[in-house]
């Protein structure tokens, strides 16, 4: 994902780079590359009839999960490998890469914005708190993790049915573990990825405009793109590439069980390395000949040695513990093979280190060998081989080292790639941190395709305060955008303030009044708006009327009737004067009531006496034009005064209709609207509202709002069916505190693993769980106090009183 951001910012430069050297281009192992083929990919044809395709792999939980989850992982991927054919090269490649500080810190940190804006001080604390946060984790490296396949073929159209055969079954195969299964990279991906690992501290001079109909016209190739101003293997033991040194190591011994975690833990260290896997998959009677070979020839041994135990006296049975070992495995490996339906592979394992200076190099290889050392195994220097042991390390699917490991599927299945999920996108919003590698998370709901979102938890869990977090970091960074909140509880007041925004109290006897009737005529594919306005005033009218049972089939109709006659001449001036809605004309609750009043039968005036009291009786506090002038960024409706009776329902539901009609206006000048729900249990009391709340989910999106809800009513939620309706179209959640029933109930609908409970329930505020695009994250969120952000964050009554002192605040 980063790299696709990273790439983003480049540009083309107008400037071809220089003819690289013969030998320099001898050295990039790869004959020809294709163009990609229907945008399904790039292929490299590596040698003659060699052609291979790389994919990209994202990451998913391993190291966060508990055994029994891991063991899932293993399986599966172990399953993966079962599939893997014997003439088809696999590999499986982890890029980590030095992260340039200056660009990472403008990729998450706040832009500062020229003397008008008097909210530096603000982006300028929370940059530093990121900054601080950033100690934490090992946020400078990048992981990537890619398949390279290659498969033979005549040609390249044969090349591609090939691969489509494979990938497929593939993509499948990996989706169980990493849900997104493989992406394949386009050749402009794979040429950078040759390009910075060739032109190690100048990636920035790869134009991924790149365009090899271009390249060819100036006389050049893609090597001459991609590789490095200098090459040297002359050295056994390391090599140059360009301004670096490079050292490739191989696995040489290895212990008869792996920990599943191997690959993530050799590629800890902080620096570049391409740490490269091939697993070559053997036929099956092949390996069963060869395992019994091993097991006659260690026999043999067993016979050779027991010979001697007899001759000096000693019992035979006493041979040595290395051999009894060796004959077990040997044995094991047989049975495993004919009896257990498991697969031999030859697995080579070789590891590419990347530094500026000889001694940072010496370095990173103690460090890399001391970690394979605590896992019992030998990492050595590929002496003599360096080049080919380049070769083997790059994402191309090649192997020309003679070296490897034998080892059956159970055991090759811990090298698998998989770590943790961290996030990361361009332009996002900081969440918290990672719970096992303290990483900064760093996410954009806005730039997903389903951006709608629920925060859960128990009281004080810290669902309004991340809530607010997001918020601020909205208001801070993105110009285009307008932040509606609905608020039963008073709680978003501050920051409102804070962010000079707009607070409507909604309250009988006030003074801002929101129309209901309000219409805009905006046109949707979903549906005629006066239609829907209609079925949303009928439901407000229920609600009105104590929401016990639906509307008769008459009254609906005469509600029906009443508001396309008073519609009728509305519509008609707006088409006449070109825009879509005037809310200082459009008809109102009174208006209805007025219609239905005069209307002969007594049902219709019936229904006009139930309603009156919200239409010009004391209620009336939604019979009004609408009166608020909304032009700020922030906008909370405060319904905290309107607890009574039913009132605060109703009210939600209109000031909820309200930022609709806003929001569908915000889309056709360009602004984003996020809008948040809190306390939003209170919509799911009666289907109607529940209903129309669930409708707001569904089609948000069109409109480019980003909506969140937010409840600590789990039970409730999980009980309707619109609850359900809006959890499962969501494809972001922060769940924090969980109450035991809650987390049971959570964890069964959303597959959370027993050990994947342990961070969501008896956790602290601002701990939890994170679910970005179906995938969960542990995380915990800990806000510094001694901040001015705090106490605007903060619900509790002695931080508020803090902020109402700005001279103090100044001070600290
Ligand atoms: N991420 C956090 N970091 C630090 N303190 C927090 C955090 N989240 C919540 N708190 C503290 O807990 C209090 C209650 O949080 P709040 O968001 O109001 O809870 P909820 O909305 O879930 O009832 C906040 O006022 C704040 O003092
Ligand atoms: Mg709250």
């Amino acid at each position: 994902m980063l790299n696709k951001e990273r790439k983003k910012g480049k540009k083309s430069n107008g400037m071809f780079p220089a003819k690289i050297s013969k030998t320099a281009q001898q050295s990039i192992p790869y004959k020809r590359i294709y163009d990609d083929h229907n945008t399904n990919g790039g292929i490299i044809e590596v040698k003659d009839g060699v052609f291979s395709k790389s994919y990209y792999i994202s990451d998913a939980s391993f190291s966060d999960i508990g055994e029994v989850e891991q063991d899932r992982i293993l399986t599966s991927f172990e399953k993966t490998l079962k599939t893997f054919d014997t003439d088809i090269s696999y590999q499986i490649t982890i890029n980590a890469r030095n992260i340039d500080k200056e660009k990472y810190n403008k990729m998450i940190l706040l832009e500062y914005k020229d003397d008008e804006d008097e909210y530096n001080k603000l982006r300028s604390e929370h940059n530093q708190i990121l900054l601080d946060k950033m100690k934490e984790g090992k946020n400078n490296i990048k992981l990537e993790k890619y398949l390279t396949i290659n498969v033979e073929s005549k040609n390249i159209e044969e090349a591609l049915v090939k691969f489509e055969n494979i990938e497929n079954d593939l993509h499948i195969k990996f989706k169980r573990i990493n849900t997104e299964g493989l992406k394949p990279l386009s050749i402009a991906e794979r040429l950078e990825i040759l390009h910075d690992i060739y032109n190690l501290g100048k990636e920035d001079n790869f134009d991924i405009n790149y365009d090899p109909v271009e390249i060819r016209k100036n006389g050049l190739t893609s090597k001459d793109v991609i590789g490095p101003t200098f090459l040297d293997f002359s050295d056994r033991k390391k090599s140059q590439i360009g301004d670096n040194y490079v050292q490739v190591l191989f696995l040489r011994k290895i212990p008869s069980s792996i920990a599943g975690d191997l690959m993530n833990h050799l590629s800890s260290i902080p620096g570049n390395m391409l740490l490269s896997v091939h697993y070559d998959a053997q036929a099956q009677e092949k390996a069963v000949s060869f395992a019994s070979n091993q097991v006659t020839a260690i026999g043999g041994e067993v016979v050779k040695q027991q010979r001697k135990l007899t001759h000096s006296g000693a019992m035979p049975d006493l041979i040595s513990p290395k051999l009894a070992t060796e004959r077990q495995d040997a044995e094991d490996m047989l049975d495993g093979l004919q009896n257990q339906d498991k697969r031999l592979f030859k697995v080579t394992l070789v590891a590419a280190i990347f530094a500026p200076t000889e001694k940072k190099l010496n370095e990173l290889v103690a460090q890399i060998q001391s970690k394979a050392k605590e896992r019992i195994m030998a990492l050595e220097v590929l002496t003599g081989m360096q080049e080919p042991g380049l070769v083997a390390a790059l994402p191309l699917g090649l192997n020309p080292i003679p070296i490897y490991q034998v080892m059956t599927s159970d055991v090759a299945s811990a090298i698998q790639p998989f770590s943790t999920i961290e996030v990361k996108s361009k332009n996002g919003f900081y969440y918290g941190q990672n719970a096992i590698s303290k990483n900064l998370i760093i996410y954009n709901r806005s730039e997903e395709l389903n951006q709608n979102g629920f925060i859960l938890g128990s009281p004080g869990s810290g669902k309004s305060f991340i809530a607010k977090e997001e918020m601020y970091q909205v208001f801070l960074k993105m110009d285009n955008a307008q932040i509606f909140v609905l608020d039963p509880e008073q709680e978003y007041t501050i920051l409102a303030k804070e962010l000079n925004g707009q607070v409507f109290s909604i309250e009988p006897g006030g003074e801002n009044y929101i129309n209901p009737l309000d219409l805009d005529i905006t046109k949707d594919k979903d549906g005629d708006p006066v239609a829907q306005k209609i079925d949303y005033i009928i439901s407000l009218i229920e609600r009105m009327l104590g929401g016990r049972s639906e509307l008769s089939g008459y009254a609906k109709s005469a509600i029906d009737r009443a508001l396309t006659d008073l519609y009728q001449p509305y519509i008609a001036d707006l088409n006449k004067r070109g825009i879509t809605i005037d809310r200082a004309i459009c008809p109102t609750l009174k208006d209805l009531y007025n219609v239905l009043n005069a209307r002969k039968e007594a049902e219709a005036r019936n229904l006009a006496a139930n309603i009156r009291i919200y239409c010009t009786g004391t209620l009336n506090l939604f019979a009004h034009h609408t009166n608020i002038n909304i032009d700020k960024k922030m906008i909370v409706y405060d319904t905290s005064h309107i607890l009574a009776s039913n009132l605060q329902e109703l009210g939600m539901q209109i000031c909820l209709n309200d930022i609709w009609t806003r929001m569908v206006a915000n889309r056709k000048r360009e602004v984003r609207t996020w809008f948040y729900v809190d306390e939003a249990h209170l919509f799911l009391k009666m289907p109607s509202s529940a209903a129309y709340l669930s409708m707001v989910w569904k089609r948000a999106r069109k409109w480019w709002g980003t909506p969140t809800f937010i409840t600590q009513n789990v039970g409730d939620l999980l009980r309707s069916a619109e609850g359900n309706d809006i959890l499962s179209t969501s494809d972001f959640a922060i769940m924090l505190n969980q109450a035991p029933l809650n987390k049971a109930a959570l964890s069964e609908m959303f597959k959370i693993s027993e050990d994947q409970q342990d961070y969501f329930s008896n956790v602290g505020s601002g701990e939890g769980l994170l679910f970005l695009q179906k995938s969960i994250l542990p995380f915990f969120n800990h806000f510094p106090e001694n901040t001015k952000l705090y106490k605007i964050l903060s619900t509790k009554p002695k931080d508020a009183e803090l902020i109402e002192k700005p001279s103090e605040m100044e001070d600290e």
